[in-house]
């Protein structure tokens, strides 16, 4: 067969400032291989995926046993028992407000079945009117169309104009970079009272939900929202009658600690949570949407959720969920994300001693950024003709680190790395995986100087 047939899937993305992507052939816990038998560590799981790490043969054998046993059954159609025995387990361990959970295949589709079932509710409620969403900038909600209309960043919009309608956009209220007139407390106030101006400004009769990142992923490199921010808009939207919706796709199911990221915020609890990512933990694609069985029920008694996904709730996913949660139980890997979050952020800082060029380490629990700047006195990022993150991420694979890095709307919101390694990282690993990021930041400090000389002056 060709080798010019179809493709790995990074063929896709722009081609400049690209490294070759290593072909991985095996992984383990929190390692993969490569078809040269190079070992790395999986720093980011993905894009914070991995939660209960790789290769773990209990899941493999749930979910063999469930293709053998019962491979498919529509949901329209039948019922079926790895469905109920899921969602009866998100819905324990999520608590009070999310008694009913709808199942999704990734995350995407799981904040779309959650703003469609909100309009749904309010169209059958007799508030038509309802149709606003506010979301931050920057933020990142989904790849879909839909899901990019609320995703708050600015260089979508030649893409979505005339194509897809908009969310209002509110600033995020980063903690690092804060405007000269503010400190990080007045700053995240003043982001929490934008909130109310955009409601008043669109009408609130207008408003059907404000969504947000309680941990910003991939958007804002792990910036979490503050306790007082959340009880804030949490005050806000319930005064005006707006849905609050925690997209917890990423941050969610025990990366920070707590199962929701948002339990840490106990007056602060959303209408409606969706969660993806770690649910599956890379084996099925799983996501869900969580709410309460009062609204359920009532739409239900009214037209019913108009929703329809072939692989909505799919046994051998349904099953595969199950698995994973019997390894965080196993594990104990919520407690051990906030543990083990703890150590691996001293250690960092222990790196940030040494390499001028980390900024911020941020986040909560096992769900980390490091920010790389040019300046740290200034916060100042690097120019743009020097790209960090790629240059970072070239470094890590150089020396055995597979590591996500963006950068955001041309570096305004810097540069950065996500560490987020699976949940059962044990400390020696953790050890190890700081060797290893020393070599690291060794040789991008080294490529930095080295290309940062050349540049032309004035
Ligand atoms: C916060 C957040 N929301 C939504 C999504 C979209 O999820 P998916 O890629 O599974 O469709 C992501 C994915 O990175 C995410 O981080």
């Amino acid at each position: 067969m060709s080798q010019d047939l179809g493709g790995s899937q990074d063929i896709f993305y722009a081609r400049s400032n690209t490294v070759a992507l290593p072909l991985i052939t095996r992984a383990e816990g929190i390692w993969m291989w490569d078809d040269d038998g190079n070992d790395y560590i999986d720093v980011s799981s993905g894009p914070v995926v991995s939660n209960i790490g790789h290769g773990n043969a209990r899941v493999a054998e749930a979910m063999a046993e469930q293709a053998r046993t019962m491979d498919f059954a529509y949901s329209r159609v039948a019922r079926h028992q790895p469905n109920i025995d899921l969602t009866a387990r998100i819905s324990a361990l999520a608590g009070p407000g999310y008694e009913r959970v709808c199942l999704a295949s990734g995350g995407s589709e799981a904040m779309e079945i959650a703003l469609k079932f909100l309009r749904q509710y309010v169209v059958a409620t007799g508030r038509v009117e309802k149709r606003r969403i506010i979301t931050l900038s920057p933020s990142y909600h989904g790849g879909t169309i839909a899901t990019l209309a609320i995703t708050g960043d600015e260089a979508l919009d030649p893409f979505l104009k005339g194509f897809a309608v908009k969310s209002e956009r509110i600033p995020a209220p980063f903690q690092y970079r804060v405007p000269t007139n503010h400190t990080p407390s007045s700053y995240r106030m003043e982001c929490a009272d934008a909130l109310e101006a955009k409601i008043n400004e669109i009408g609130p009769g207008n408003v059907l939900a404000f969504v947000v990142e309680p941990i910003g992923g991939l958007a804002t490199g792990a910036q979490p929202l503050h306790e007082d921010y959340a009880n804030r808009v949490r005050e806000i939207c319930t005064r005006y009658g707006i849905y609050l919706v925690y997209d917890e796709i990423l941050c969610g199911t025990g990366r920070t600690g707590n199962f929701l990221a948002s339990h840490a915020w106990p007056d602060a609890r959303a209408d409606i949570v969706v969660l993806a990512k770690g649910l599956g933990s890379g084996y099925a694609p799983l996501a869900a949407m969580l709410a309460p069985a009062g609204m359920v029920d009532e739409l239900a008694g009214l037209t019913g959720f108009n929703f329809s996904h072939t692989y909505n709730a799919n046994p051998i996913t349904c099953a595969t969920g199950l698995a994973v949660l019997d390894e965080y139980d196993r594990g104990n890997l919520v407690a051990a994300a906030a543990e083990r979050g703890k150590s691996l952020r001293r250690r960092l800082q222990g790196l940030a001693e040494r390499y001028p060029s980390i900024g911020d380490i941020r986040g909560a629990g096992l769900l980390m950024a490091v920010e790389l700047v040019h300046n740290r006195e200034t916060k100042k990022p690097f120019p743009g003709n020097f790209l960090p993150t790629e240059v970072v991420r070239k470094c890590g694979l150089k020396n055995g680190l597979i590591i996500y890095s963006r950068r955001t709307a041309n570096g305004q919101y810097g540069d950065w790395f996500i560490v987020a390694p699976p949940l059962t990282i044990t400390e020696e690993e953790c050890d190890e995986l700081i060797l290893r990021l020393d070599a690291t930041m060794g040789d991008f400090e080294a490529a930095a100087a080295k290309q940062l000389a050349l540049e032309p002056t004035g």
